[in-house]
């Protein structure tokens, strides 16, 4: 199903879709998606979030020149080494690697990003990305509902200084996650994650969840 008003259908549809059109997205869309993303909570209700939109190409290249680099730097290598996650196995896996490696060749070519910024001071703590990885779940949310796909990306932090100052960003603000946006070239999907009996405890660590 492409489009869904239906929240359990769309929080169990939302694969990661690093395969995108270049094609363009209509501003009414992307405004559907800020909207969302600034309806999330945040501490204190301070809402210090300040979201880029970002179509200019030049800006999305010299950025993905950054994120290509720490593909090949520590990426790239970590993928072909690890172990599948809880609820894949090898096969899926292993197609995973491709869609990683197209993303970063042509994450550029997403038509829009939306980058997710905090004004979180020049030495944020532990806490600061409660206060806006909330409102970029809501905008990955919102872009499922709308048909388009996305992916939750932070690897650009590991240049994060360099990539800021691509942004512009003043001092004490800081990018979170580059949500690179585009009408999907697959279909959503159902997630593979692991068993919920395995993550889910009862009253103490390690103690089974009678509930499930
Ligand atoms: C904090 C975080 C950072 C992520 N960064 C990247 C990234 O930089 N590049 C990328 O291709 N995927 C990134 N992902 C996507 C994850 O790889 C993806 O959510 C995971 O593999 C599950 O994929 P699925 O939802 O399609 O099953 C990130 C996800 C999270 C939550």
């Amino acid at each position: 199903m492409p489009e869904s008003n239906d929240i359990f259908e769309i929080m169990s549809t939302m694969r990661a879709m690093r395969r995108l059109k270049p094609d363009p997205v209509p501003d009414e869309l992307i405004n559907k998606i800020l909207q969302a993303g600034q309806w999330a909570p945040s501490g204190g209700n301070t809402q210090r979030w300040r979201f880029l939109v970002i179509k200019d190409r030049e800006i999305k290249k010299k950025v993905q020149v950054y994120y290509k680099r720490l593909f090949d730097e520590s990426v790239g290598p970590r993928y072909a080494s690890s172990a599948p996650p809880p609820g894949s196995d090898a096969a899926p896996y292993k197609r995973q690697h491709p869609a990683v490696e197209y993303l970063t060749d042509h994450y550029h070519e997403a038509p829009v990003w939306i980058v997710a910024c905090l004004e979180d001071g020049e030495n944020p703590g532990r806490t600061a990305g409660s206060s806006i990885y909330g409102a970029v779940q809501n905008m990955c949310l919102a872009t499922r509902a709308l048909g388009l796909g996305t992916t939750l990306t932070t690897r650009h932090t590991g240049y994060g200084k360099e990539v800021d100052a691509i942004f512009g960003l003043p001092p004490g603000a800081h990018s979170y996650a580059i949500l690179p946006i585009g009408w999907p070239m697959g279909n959503f999907g159902k997630l593979g994650r692991g068993p919920l009996k395995d993550v889910v405890y009862g009253d103490q660590w390690g103690k089974p969840y009678a509930g499930l």
